[in-house]
């Protein structure tokens, strides 16, 4: 993960690179630092914990240079202390790194006698000692960044400033992303295109296996072996990545009420409401050729995956394989040419997804990506993309981004059930209308349940561990549930599928274990209210999420009912998804934890 900024300008470039990373700092938060080339020696500041540190480092002791690189760390070899934070210097060299050197290990014994040994734990200093050894036995810069990039293994993003080349930058990409920034007269790098956007109007990824070379008269590109390449220059639409968090607390609360306007984008996109349709855009997918669907997300996205599942293979008929992909990338899944396989990523940079989708591509599958950055890897690579259009999702957590993928997924079911026969038109449009009514009803339920959520909330903090249950599409939401509360408020919860209640987790109910229960009146729900009763005859405090015909028809006593307005079943997962956001967000906010910027978690896992 980690976030990373370079910028070779004209005026001074200190503070614009701790505003860049201020944009970067969802990819991790441990620790920052910059360096820049002051006075022609490289100076470089660090702090341990949140970018305002280095603010206040900066403040009291500030740089002044006009060429400079920064970085924001999420750990992973070494604790999140200073001397660990980017960027690492050796010699006259500073280098910034995203991604793990895998050999590091090896490298460090064989650099062991090096001049004035190892200063830090991270895997990335290896780099700066292999590069300012070259530059002794006589490298000039290129080549000893190639030679460097011929040592070292694993993934990597990487951004080099050398102290007598103070106006060029050296960069490299294999696995974490990079993206290098046209200006005028200067020239950028950063991570990504949000970080980038205020400064830069056009914008050129590095592909994997890429090198170049950015100075102020532009970018020169290249291969590990040297052989000049050309990246297309795409022009960078400023406005759609203008972010700040409006009048709310934080950018999740923000995200959560952006979901009315940005799911009816998604629907807009992806539905023709005025024949009742949905609009089939020439992807050349065709599912009607397609004899099995393989879906491979993580975290969230996957749970989304889920809830499509149960869409496709109700109203298509087409049978779904769906995985996290930590494990759809080794399992061995035996695949053929005439399946499609789905990678759902907000980011599209999750490593473990790219791998599965690379798996996919090298066993002749056609590849499709559910993706919210459409610049992203996992978006290049595959055959067929399908943005979400979630906008920029800042919080760590995700919520606009787990309803937009569920909009498209519901959009996709009743394509796909149309191009196989398997949805009649009239089915059809009635399931088209029913999607036209979710920014609707979003809508209502964000202005009618904060308040009795908040004060849920409130009750909620008191007790160290949770369990969701639900069935149907109500259990991923389960899952989904108990994932938002762990990562953001550190309560320990637990989604079960409700039927699944009595074979193991009914041991832990008792008076301390409130069980939330998501039950809309749908196909399920009497059998959901049976496991209801399961948890009262045993003291379980019960928190139930449902609609009123259900609040009408249950007649249990609960901690807390939280009522919903009746809505058709296939599009309850979108709108219940909307109280358990807030019951996660609300919880965290009493408890005063980050709900933005949880710990040890980081927004884009681009390392396995
Ligand atoms: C949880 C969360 C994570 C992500 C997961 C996948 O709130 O945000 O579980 O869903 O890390 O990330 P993407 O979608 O970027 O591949």
């Amino acid at each position: 993960m980690c976030g990373i900024v370079g910028i070779v300008g004209t005026g001074a470039v200190s503070e614009r690179m701790v505003d860049a990373l201020k944009r970067l700092e969802y990819r991790g938060y441990d620790s920052a630092g910059i360096a820049v080339i002051e006075n022609g020696s490289i100076v470089r500041r660090r702090a341990q914990g949140k970018l305002d540190n280095l603010r206040e480092v900066l403040a009291s002791s500030p740089v002044d240079g006009t060429t400079g690189i920064a970085h924001t760390r999420w750990a992973t070899h070494g604790v999140p202390n200073e001397a660990n934070a980017h960027p690492h210097i050796a010699d006259n060299v500073a280098v910034v790194h995203n991604g793990i050197i895998e050999n590091f290990a090896e490298l460090r014994a064989e650099l062991a006698h090096e001049p004035d040994g190892f200063e830090s734990d991270t895997d990335t200093e290896v780099v700066a000692k292999l590069l300012a050894k070259y530059r002794r036995e006589g490298m000039a810069p290129r080549d000893a960044v190639l030679a460097m990039l011929k040592k070292v293994t694993g993934a990597f993003a990487l951004v080099i400033l050398f102290q007598d080349r103070p106006e060029t930058l050296y960069v490299a990409r294999f696995g974490p992303p990079l993206a290098v920034g046209f200006g005028h007269g200067e020239m950028y790098v950063g991570s990504d295109a949000i970080a980038l956007a205020p400064f830069a109007d056009g914008i050129a990824y590095l592909e994997d296996g890429d090198m170049a070379i950015v100075d102020r008269d532009g970018v020169e590109f290249c291969d590990f072996d040297g052989n000049a390449l050309s990246r297309p220059r795409q022009p960078l639409q400023l406005a759609s990545m203008m972010i700040d968090k409006g009048n709310h607390r934080h950018f999740m609360e923000k995200e959560i009420f952006d979901q009315p306007e940005v799911v009816s984008h998604t629907f807009g996109h992806y539905c023709d409401f005025a024949h009742g349709r949905i609009a089939v855009n020439g992807d050349e997918i065709d599912f009607s050729r397609v004899s099995r669907l393989a879906i491979a997300a993580c975290g969230t996205a996957y749970l989304s995956g889920l809830i499509g599942k149960y869409w496709i293979e109700r109203f298509a008929r087409l049978p779904v394989e769906i995985d996290v992909a930590s494990e759809f990338r080794y399992r061995e899944m035996p695949l053929s040419p005439d399946e499609l396989a789905l990678f759902i990523s907000q980011s599209g940079e999750t490593a473990d997804t790219l791998a599965s989708l690379r798996y996919c591509k090298q066993n002749g599958l056609k590849t499709g990506a559910l993706v919210n950055v459409t610049g992203s890897t996992i978006a290049r690579e595959a055959d067929a993309v399908f943005p979400i259009l979630a906008g920029p999702e800042i919080s760590v957590a995700s919520t606009k981004a787990f309803t937009c993928q569920l909009a498209l997924m519901a959009s996709l079911a009743l394509r796909a059930g149309r191009e196989r026969g398997t949805l009649p038109v009239e089915e059809e449009k009635t399931l088209v209308h029913q999607l036209s009514e979710v920014p609707r009803l979003m809508n209502h339920v964000l202005h009618t349940v904060q308040p009795q959520i908040e004060k849920l909330a409130r009750d909620l903090s008191r007790f160290n561990h949770v369990l969701y249950l639900g069935r149907g599409t109500s259990y991923p939401l389960a899952l989904e549930g108990a994932l938002k509360l762990k990562e953001i408020t550190y309560i320990h919860a637990e989604g079960y599928a409700a039927g699944e209640l009595k074979h193991g987790p009914i041991a832990l109910i008792d008076e301390n274990m409130p069980v939330i229960v998501i039950a809309p009146y749908d196909r399920f729900f009497e059998k959901t209210v049976s496991n209801m009763q399961e948890v009262a005859a045993r003291d379980g405090r019960i928190i139930f999420i449902t609609d009123e015909r259900g609040a009408a028809a249950s007649k249990l006593e609960t901690m807390q009912t939280i009522v919903l307005p009746d809505m058709p079943e296939f599009i309850a997962p979108m709108i219940f998804a909307l109280p358990i956001q807030l019951l996660a967000y609300h919880t965290a906010v009493f408890m005063g934890t980050d709900a933005d910027q949880p710990r040890n978690l980081a927004k884009a896992v681009t390392v396995e």
